[in-house]
């Protein structure tokens, strides 16, 4: 078939489909692959830009594609339809968009966090409009509802993904200090603590997954293993042929990937594409899979998004490379805890052996010292202590006895910074 035909049918189908359809759906239909499909719509795009006869243009969003009229004949759109979808939105409605946008998937409470009133009605104007949707609900009490933004307005809004909307970090922060700052003793009081971050970074084989998962039972919070995305996202690379390093390629594949962190049941399920990859990702060909594609820009905003999102939410403790010095350099404990070369590759060959993995030491010592050369080495966001770290040598101790200098930690610091808890801003009852 010829690429005339193949724009031709995919313009069909796009016609057909009204709402957004998906590049995995696209590329099965017409027999092609999904980098041939995004091919296309590049092409189709560009012409229904270039021709001044067409009143349509194509909208492109996360993974999917639609047909739409061009934002031109708005009024003419609008006069068809009556005119049910032309009362403008309010102010309210535009910041309650803004706040469920930046920091989707959000409760309720949350937005009314934000905005400082009841938000109740604007949110169910919203969810009528189709610019909001309820995608779950939170693991709380209460089970809050949680609502993101529809595709609807993306579409609306000219966006491929809310990831393109103008960088606001923890907006949702930033914005309660502001409220607080500004607002009368009572009020500041019955904001919302901020969640406890705990940063525990280090090289690999270091023992911090396993100290993570001891400090999480012993204070009752989750834990996220952060290593785990990247190496479920690099599996993801191999397994789609594509090499974790290639920039562009992982950029594209990106664009139609799902990822969700399940921490319900305490045990981390990284579900990529609804797929949970935990039981491909510890083989040392993910190992290098991980280790290559953080190294990408573009991967590093895709996961660091995620984990931001998770640890404003909720109280956790975030184990990686760069949570105390990129993910949350402002989080209140942090832990660098290090092991020697020789001790970290022992944990790592007793973790291979138990996975059922033939290797040898010496095998396990080059591909480690091999790692974190790239870990540390890299531009963006390298394993480095922060500054405020607390150093751990793990080498002669037991996880038991690295947690135990991690609670005393904590403890003191909370005797020193009864405050350390709230917000900044925030006085203390
Ligand atoms: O912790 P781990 O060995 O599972 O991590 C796998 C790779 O992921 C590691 O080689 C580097 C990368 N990584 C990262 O760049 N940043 C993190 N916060 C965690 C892991």
């Amino acid at each position: 078939m010829s690429q005339a035909q193949d724009m031709a049918r995919l313009e069909a189908l796009l016609f057909v489909a009204g709402d957004p359809l998906a590049i995995e759906e696209l590329a099965r239909l017409l027999e092609k692959t999904e980098e041939e499909v995004e091919g296309l719509l590049e092409q189709l795009k560009r012409r229904y830009q270039r021709d001044q006869l067409s009143g349509l243009v194509l909208r492109e969003l996360e993974g999917a594609a639609a047909l739409a009229t061009a934002p031109e004949h708005k009024e003419l759109i609008e006069a068809f339809y009556g005119k049910t979808r032309d009362q403008k939105l309010t102010d309210a409605a535009y910041e309650t968009l803004a706040v469920i946008a930046y920091n989707a998937p959000a409760t309720r409470a949350e937005i009314e966090t934000v905005r400082g009133v009841d938000s109740d009605s604007v949110v169910a104007r919203l969810i009528e409009r189709g610019l909001v949707r309820e995608v779950g609900v939170l693991d709380a009490p209460g089970r809050p509802v949680l609502l993101d933004v529809t595709e609807q307005f993306l579409l609306d809004f000219g966006l491929k993904s809310t990831k393109e909307l103008p960088p606001v970090d923890l907006l949702m922060y930033d914005t309660v200090i502001r409220i607080t700052e500004s607002a009368p003793g009572d009020t500041a009081r019955r904001v919302a603590p901020r969640p406890l971050v705990i940063a525990i970074d280090g090289p690999s084989g270091s023992g911090k997954s396993t100290v993570a998962r001891f400090l999480s039972e012993h204070l009752g919070i989750l834990t996220l293993d952060t290593g785990a995305m990247y190496r479920a996202l690099g599996y993801k690379a191999l397994r789609s042929g594509i090499e974790p390093s290639d920039a562009e390629a992982v950029r594209v594949m990106l664009a139609s990937t799902t990822m969700e962190i399940d921490l319900s049941d305490r045990v981390q399920k990284t579900l990529v594409d609804g797929e949970d990859m935990s039981p491909y990702i510890r083989t040392p060909e993910a190992s290098k899979a991980a280790s290559d594609i953080s190294t990408l820009p573009v991967c590093r905003d895709y996961c660091v998004r995620i984990q931001r999102e998770l640890g404003k939410r909720q109280a956790l403790i975030l184990e990686g490379r760069d949570i105390g010095t990129y993910v949350f350099p402002d989080a209140p404990v942090k832990f660098f805890v290090t092991a020697s070369a020789e001790a970290r590759a022992q944990r790592r060959l007793k973790d291979l052996e138990k996975a059922g993995i033939e290797t040898s030491m010496e095998e396990v010592l080059s591909e480690m010292e091999e790692r974190d050369r790239q870990d540390a080495e890299r531009e963006l966001a390298p394993t480095k202590r922060a500054e405020d770290a607390i150093l751990i040598d793990s080498s002669r101790m037991s996880a038991a006895e690295v947690v135990d200098a991690m609670i005393d930690v904590i403890r003191q610091k909370e005797r020193e910074q009864p405050m350390w808890r709230t917000t900044p801003g925030v006085q203390a009852e």
